[in-house]
């Protein structure tokens, strides 16, 4: 494998265990800082880029992520395919916590953020075709190495991406469960619609960490939320593992 892939750590992942790390550079970006030094390094023999979307100590909310400079960032370096963590609420009874879920669809209700490269001058004004934001090839080889590595892992989603940084109340995931939606966070976007803008492929490993507002009647407890993120995540580190060599081959 190339040095094209990157991981983007979400809450719970600000750094890549076994991760042997060769250097770290701030990337300077026409939009500004990303949310903090790339680092390059090797898993098992290949090469990964690593960047944490909260920046490491995990002080960016999801409302204030630079989005356009993390992306632009990655870009520059020669990132070409992304995976993507990020801790998720559950709305469909299958996605229970602990589950993880690689969604093949987004629904963004998020807003108010810098969400394009392509908004005016200099850029000509561009449309860019999102039927389909998740990349198919790295989204088989996430399933596929769950397969070998005996991690459960959920074959498609609707990830609805919420602004935050507070919780939903239960009417909002009524609505978003009505819509279609089986999954809900607060990252997915606009990080997946500027890398298709950039041409760099983009899949999501997504982790429920906690059934989403309402659901079973229930509010959501953030001690039992925060308890249920070391545990998905290193599920989610294993699974990129496994992933790494068909990554390479996607
Ligand atoms: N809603 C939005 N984002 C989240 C949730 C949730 O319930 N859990 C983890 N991230």
């Amino acid at each position: 494998m190339s040095a094209e892939l990157a991981i983007i750590g979400g809450t719970g992942l600000t750094s890549m265990e076994g991760l042997a790390i060769v250097r770290r550079e701030m990337i300077k970006t026409p939009y500004g800082s990303p949310s903090g030094p790339m680092i390059f390094g090797e898993l098992d023999g290949h090469a990964v880029t690593f960047l944490a979307r909260h920046g490491h100590k995990h002080s960016i909310p999801p409302h204030r992520i630079n989005y356009r400079a993390n992306i632009w960032a990655l870009h520059s370096v020669g990132i070409r395919r992304v995976v993507a963590v990020g801790a998720v609420g559950g709305i469909a009874p299958e996605c229970t916590t602990g589950a993880i879920v690689v969604p093949n669809q987004i629904i963004d209700y998020s807003h108010s953020r810098e969400g394009t490269f392509f908004d005016g001058k200099p850029h000509d004004v561009h449309h860019i075709d999102f039927s389909f934001p998740y990349d198919e090839q790295l989204r088989a080889a996430l399933l596929a190495a769950g397969k070998v590595a005996n991690i459960d892992t959920l074959d498609g989603g609707v990830y609805g991406v919420t602004q935050g940084p507070r919780l939903e109340t239960a009417a909002e995931i009524r609505r978003m469960s009505a819509d279609g939606c089986t999954i809900v966070g607060m990252t997915a976007m606009p990080e997946a619609s500027l890398a298709r803008e950039l041409d760099i492929s983009y899949a999501s490993c997504a982790v429920v960490v906690n059934p989403a507002a309402g659901v079973g009647n229930k509010s959501i407890d953030p001690a039992q939320l925060q308890a249920a993120i070391p545990t998905g995540m290193e599920k989610a580190r294993t699974l990129i593992a496994a992933a790494l060599p068909s990554l390479a081959a996607s």
